[in-house]
């Protein structure tokens, strides 16, 4: 659809060039003009005239009907005029031709390009806080950071994601203290991450009544950063015991960093971040701290060192920043947090620009909203946070129940269970625009009926078995009925929502997509038997639709970080 716009773009741009050569509008403009009717009874694409009004000084419903007048184009079959609108109607066969071919085609995967070729793109995404909970406040920047790391691959860039783990800090003060009180070697060993959230949550709790503890706390954090032998070690095994944890849900997710340089990589990069802001002038003094002052940009200012010199998240993210910059060259940096940390952002990324680093602009900061979860009683052992492992657990719980009344019988039903259940999980949170606040409720999310991952899932593995059961075909014509062409019209989408998709960091532009996809090839497979058409040649084209189907659901679920096994 999008190489047919362009040629009715540029068609029409004749078209006007005729009426007024000099007219300014451009083949650009119109191309952004060319729209589809939200009912196609009119026609498959259209052009509203008014755009031209002024430009050409002629009412909307004339320079429709003078452009209408002997139009051609390449893959159009007809020009009409509605009132002040151009109604193009698509050349049915021409369309499935190209897109048959360009989905089957050898190469670049269709829908996606080569836009990023050569180009670096470095993605900073999940980065959990060591020894607090993996909750499912987690969960977007795990599932959109994967996702937007899937679609630049798709784009062509080379891409490297990077798990900036909360890894330093005074919590290892506070964890430290609560393992020599209260903890063992064996405990840790024997219950792993739970066991040292459940260290940190008792510090907090007996810190209330001691607060003493606190400056014990600061004294062991202190010690580590003076590389205590002992603390050190601590802190080490602490981290190790957190990410062999966080791998489980990684694995589940089939996700896989690149590095796991956490905040405490950055320790000796530091000192030079903060002579470069000295000798830049750019520090001023606070109350002892040291700060960056951004008053005059509307911020509050950047705090660089505290008061006893120890150094700061925003100071650690400028020196990460500066490292991957030389270290990795990227033509982009994307951070994905919460929008609590849309400010963190815009603060230091103003730093790096005072610096005179003038790459601050590729840096790119997707923020998203807020999770909340009811309707389900999940398991709340740390206080009021729900795990995201527990989450994940009681979806597979749930998906493997379904599954055992729908299809008693399938063989794998436990890894089918998984992928129901995970798939369910990121489908419910991908659905709704990064921005927007998500109330999860487990039973929606794997409601096989609604408009859900499981129902993606169940319609790709359709396809599947139509195409199994097939065998080979070969298309010998492209004309279609009506539902056949609404099904090669959403295929024919795919290219553009995904380019929409990058351009805006919106996984779930694809995600809507998707639930199109299905909506319109279920409606095609209600309505025309696919192998019990009536000849071969029907047979064949609507078997190439349904291959079509499979390849495009495929990508986009790919893209999502939804797994489609082939049964359900
Ligand atoms: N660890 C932080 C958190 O859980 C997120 C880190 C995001 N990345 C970054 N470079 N600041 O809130």
């Amino acid at each position: 659809m999008k190489t047919l716009k362009k040629k009715i773009a540029a068609a029409v741009y004749k078209g006007i060039a005729e009426i007024d050569p000099a007219a300014a509008v451009t083949e650009k403009d119109i191309l952004s003009y060319l729209a589809y009717p939200p009912d196609d009874k009119l026609g498959d694409i259209a052009l509203p005239c008014f755009r031209f009004a002024k430009a050409l000084r002629m009412a909307p419903p004339v320079i429709a009907s003078r452009l209408a007048d002997g139009f051609e184009c390449e893959g159009v079959a007809s020009a009409e005029t509605a009132g002040g609108y151009l109604n193009f109607r698509i050349d049915r066969a021409a369309l499935m031709r190209r897109l048959f071919g360009e989905i089957n085609a050898d190469g670049l995967p269709y829908g996606g390009n080569d836009d990023g070729a050569g180009k670096t793109v470095v993605i900073d995404y999940s980065s959990p806080n060591v020894a607090k909970p993996f909750h499912i406040g987690h969960l977007g920047t795990t599932v959109i950071g994967h996702s937007l790391k899937k679609m630049h691959e798709f784009a062509g860039y080379k891409c490297i994601g990077v798990n900036h783990l909360g890894d330093w800090g005074t919590q290892f003060g506070k964890l430290t203290v609560a393992y020599r009180k209260w903890g063992s070697r064996e405990a840790v060993e024997e219950k792993g991450i739970d066991e040292l959230v459940a260290l940190y949550v008792r510090f907090h709790e007996e810190a209330e009544a001691d607060p003493a503890l606190n400056d014990e706390a600061r004294a062991a954090f202190t010690a580590l950063e003076h590389g205590d032998p002992e603390i050190t070690a601590l802190w080490r095994w602490f981290i190790d015991i957190s990410i062999a944890e966080y791998k489980k849900t990684y694995r589940q997710l089939d996700i896989e960093f690149d590095y796991y340089t956490g905040e405490s990589f950055y320790t000796d990069k530091m000192p030079a971040v903060v002579d470069e802001l000295k000798s830049k002038d750019l520090l001023k003094l606070d109350d002892g701290a040291s700060i960056v002052d951004l008053e005059e940009y509307g911020m509050p200012p950047c705090l660089i060192l505290k008061r006893d010199g120890s150094t700061l998240y925003p100071t650690r993210d400028i020196a990460a920043a500066i490292y991957r910059k030389e270290t990795f060259d990227f033509d982009k940096c994307i951070y994905v947090t919460s929008a609590g940390q849309s400010l963190h952002f815009a603060q230091w990324f103003k730093v790096l620009e005072l610096m005179g680093r003038d790459w601050y602009k590729d840096l790119v900061h997707v923020p998203y909203g807020t999770v909340s979860l009811n309707g389900s009683k999940l398991a709340t052992r740390t206080g009021n946070v729900v795990l995201l492992k527990d989450l994940f657990a009681e979806a597979i719980e749930k998906a493997a129940a379904i599954m055992a009344e729908k299809n008693p019988e399938l063989a794998g039903r436990e890894d089918v269970a998984e992928s129901v259940g995970i798939g369910a999980v990121v489908f419910y949170y991908l659905s709704a625009n990064r921005m927007r606040d998500i109330n999860f409720v487990l039973e929606d999310a794997l409601n096989f009926d609604g408009n859900t991952g499981p129902y993606a899932q169940y319609t790709y593995a359709r396809t599947c078995q139509i195409l199994k059961k097939a065998g080979e075909y070969a298309p010998d014509g492209f004309e279609m009925n009506d539902d056949e062409f609404a099904l090669c019209k959403t295929l024919a989408l795919f290219p553009e929502t995904f380019d929409q998709a990058l351009a805006e960091y919106e996984p779930s532009i694809i995600t809507r997509y998707v639930l199109d996809l299905c909506a319109a090839f279920n409606r095609f497979y209600h309505n025309c038997p696919v192998l019990t058409a009536g000849s071969e040649s029907v047979k064949a084209l609507r078997l190439a639709l349904t291959g079509c189907t499979n390849k495009v659901l495929s990508s986009a679920l790919e893209l999502i970080c939804v797994r489609h096994p082939e049964k359900i």
